[in-house]
């Protein structure tokens, strides 16, 4: 257990010499029901990149990405000590506040979940609660960020439909340029491509691939060949621990420990 703590963490010293680390998991553990599903984390993930969180089903994987947002705190039952320093700011301070974290960071969940409104007010509405009551600026938000992730052709003349009326991959692009209109520096994702058929997930992959030169992107996915297609580094999670963490092709062609080498050779999922 201790060399794949060590291995851990030079790997990070070795990835922050390259790239700033956006964010810094620091002695993280969380008990859900008393039962410890994260175990001493640390982690440094760098920023204008795209991580990929790897793992069986069942690791803890869903739960080491939403405690980057705080969405833990929803669940009952969840006890979470250690700290997630956001450029250096402790997420879990207790004077940190809930709404300013979770603005900084947008989510993509397995299915779109777009609000029961037209395509135009899903975008304006994170913008809205925000302060912005502008209706130019409103306008120029999305149209940028339909154009951001592609739709803006596909939707430009139906503006004030129900998003309910777009493609499931259009529904979760459109989710995505919720995300991006309330300007977060960080786009969490959780195997936001498992409803989408291939041509949606190629999109969906290229887009935050053309992304990350703008945001600090981690995203969760049990498809070793997505990792492998849109990742630069690759956290494997295993029973709650972080077994090895690196470079992608390091990872996948060159892993050090006994058990990643079974889960990218296929012989655990
Ligand atoms: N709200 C919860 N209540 C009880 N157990 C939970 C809860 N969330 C996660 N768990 C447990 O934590 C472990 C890790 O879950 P999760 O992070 O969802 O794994 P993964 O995303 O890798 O499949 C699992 O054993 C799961 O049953
Ligand atoms: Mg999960």
């Amino acid at each position: 257990m201790h060399t794949y703590t060590s291995l851990a963490t030079k790997e990070t010293q070795t990835v922050t010499q390259m790239q700033l680390p956006h964010i810094q998991i620091k002695d993280l553990n969380v008990h859900i029901e008393g039962k410890h599903i994260l175990k001493n984390i640390n982690l440094a993930i760098p920023n204008n990149s795209i991580t990929s969180i790897i793992g069986p089903s069942g690791c803890g994987k869903t739960t080491l990405l939403k405690t980057l947002n705080r969405l833990m705190d929803d669940s009952k039952n969840v006890k979470i000590n250690g700290s997630v320093l956001v450029n250096g700011e402790d997420i879990y301070a207790k004077d940190a506040e809930v709404t300013h974290i979770r603005k900084k960071m947008g989510l993509l969940s397995q299915r779109p979940f777009p609000l029961p409104m037209s395509i135009f007010e899903n975008i304006t509405y994170g913008p809205r609660i925000h302060g912005q009551r502008d209706k130019t600026v409103l306008k120029e938000i999305v149209e940028t960020q339909l154009k951001n992730v592609g739709l803006w052709e596909e939707v430009k003349d139906r503006l004030h439909h129900s998003a309910t009326t777009l493609s499931i991959g259009q529904q979760q692009r459109l989710c995505l340029a919720r995300g991006l209109a309330v300007q977060p520096e960080i786009i969490l994702g959780d195997e936001s491509t498992s409803a989408l058929d291939p041509i949606s997930t190629q999109t969906i992959e290229n887009l935050l691939i053309d992304l990350k030169s703008e945001y600090t992107i981690v995203l969760v996915t049990h498809i070793l060949r997505q990792a492998r297609r849109v990742s630069d580094y690759i956290i494997f999670v295993y029973n709650g621990e972080i077994i090895e963490f690196g470079k992608t092709e390091d990872i996948l062609l060159n892993p050090q420990n006994e058990i990643t080498k079974q889960y990218v050779k296929g012989f655990i999922s």
